[in-house]
């Protein structure tokens, strides 16, 4: 009989991906997946380490997984991902988990998992140079129609604040053949939209056996967007330093590839940037944005904005949010400066902002937000946007929702379409989050 797996996903979306390699590698082995906690043989806990909270969210579910083990004595509870590599030891050792597996470590689960059955520590939290998970094909778990492929993994960058470097270890590009075949599988199973996946896609490099001529991330974009007319191209992270003009103009180029690009600020002064380690300054930032803006200005532009690093002064912190409003970003995640032990920031710079006056900050920083979301919503009042529809509206199941290919949500009344379909919508209202309309027509691909 098959063992049953239960897996929880955390923090970005590459978890969410991994998810999907850790599945496939234990259907190999006799594991199905359930959507029961409370009748699985093995819960797996892909975890986050990028601040405080998300371990704290992960501690607390821990804790309630290990009261189902008193009513399960067979239950094994693993934990993979960040955590597992940052801390992943001490919680074998203190029994809060029977098997800790790294982020490189997948493929080892089957035997983590039959280790810990004997009785024995199982662990593993190797870092590789060259783990990439090719010929893996994922085991997609979501409903079928937008999904993740990863195309590098790791990073490089060492931003000082930053813990990925060491919970997710050097970066590597992935074969562009192993990526096309993962896409060509999505398209086969009716998916209409991919998201390619990297720390800093920009760096995607990858040297073909028998040539000197690298595939970068522009030519795999492209190789990606000629795969299928009819499927959506996303991808996630660029970095300001490394984005290049040939990557903005194969977003042009493509009606499949959406006119959206996540570009994480982190901050709007030079003094901080630097503290940061980005390796770009306020004024290069704006011109990336002008360039984009050049090329399709149509483009979403969003980001990642956190308030408190060592040593930011009220001034340097006005800077961000006067960078924000230049920006006029659609939408932001915004956070708190968190220190991670390990980081170069931890164990040279202050970490002197109190509490109150990042919280302050952060307030301010959501408040500018929501006024710049709304503003960029309200604009939208009149234009059509073609939608892909994703799913029933949370609200009502006469409404269809989906994501325009700026990467907004957009809902209206459903009439003959289905989830799966692409539609053009009129908008006619929004909220700060939504924007609202009525369905022109239905059409077979993306056209703009
Ligand atoms: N504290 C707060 N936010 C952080 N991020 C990364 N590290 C930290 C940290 N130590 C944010 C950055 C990054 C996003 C994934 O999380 O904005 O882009
Ligand atoms: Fe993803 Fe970074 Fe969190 Fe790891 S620490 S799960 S790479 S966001």
């Amino acid at each position: 009989m098959k063992k049953k797996l239960y897996i929880e996903t955390y923090g970005c979306q590459m978890n969410v991906a991994d998810s999907e390699v850790v599945a496939s590698v234990m259907a190999e082995r006799n594991f199905e997946i359930s959507d029961n906690q409370e009748e699985a043989d093995v819960v797996l806990v892909n975890t986050c380490s990028v601040r405080d909270n998300a371990e704290k969210r992960v501690w607390g579910r821990l804790r309630e997984l290990n009261a189902l083990k008193k009513s399960n004595k067979e239950l094994k509870l693993g934990l993979i991902g960040c955590m597992a590599e940052r801390i992943g030891d001490e919680m074998l050792e203190d029994k809060v988990v029977d098997i800790v597996a790294g982020p490189d470590a997948y493929r080892n689960l089957p035997y983590l998992y039959d280790k810990s059955i004997e009785g024995e520590d199982a662990i593993n939290v190797e870092l590789t140079i060259d783990e990439t998970y090719d010929s893996i094909i994922p085991k997609r778990m979501n409903e079928g129609i937008s999904g993740f492929v990863s195309i590098t993994r790791g990073c490089n960058n060492f931003c000082t604040y930053c813990i990925v470097p060491y919970t997710r270890g050097r970066e590597r590009s992935r074969d562009p053949k192993d990526i096309l075949a993962e896409v060509r599988d999505m398209v086969k199973n009716g998916y209409k939209e991919v998201t390619l996946l990297g720390q800093n896609v920009d760096s995607y490099k990858w040297m073909p056996e028998g040539t000197t001529k690298p595939v970068r991330f522009h030519h795999l974009l492209e190789l990606v967007a000629q795969e299928s007319p009819t499927l959506r191209v996303r991808f996630s992270t660029p970095h300001p330093k490394d984005i290049k003009e040939s990557v903005v103009k194969m977003i042009a180029k493509y009606p499949n590839i959406c006119k959206h690009i996540h570009l994480p600020i982190q901050a709007g002064n030079d003094e901080v940037l630097k503290r940061m380690n980005r390796r770009y300054t306020v004024e290069w930032y704006q011109n990336r944005v002008e360039m984009i803006r050049k090329h399709i200005p149509e483009c979403s532009i969003t980001t990642d904005v956190f308030c408190g690093f060592c040593g930011e002064t009220e001034e340097q912190f006005q800077g961000t949010l006067d960078m924000m409003k230049w920006v006029h970003y659609d939408t932001a995640f915004m956070f708190k400066y968190s220190e991670r032990p390990g980081t170069y920031a931890a164990k040279k710079l202050e970490d002197d902002i109190s509490e109150e006056v990042k919280g302050e900050r952060l307030t301010r920083m959501i408040q500018l937000q929501s006024s710049l979301s709304i503003e960029s919503n309200q604009s939208d009042i009149g234009k059509v946007v073609e939608v892909l529809v994703e799913k029933l509206s949370k609200k009502s199941s006469d409404e269809l929702c989906g994501r325009s290919s700026q990467n907004k949500l957009v809902v209206f009344p459903k009439k003959d379409a289905q989830i799966g379909d692409y539609v053009r919508v009129k908008i006619e209202r929004c909220t700060q989050t939504t924007l609202i309309g009525e369905m022109i027509e239905k059409i077979d691909a993306p056209s703009f």
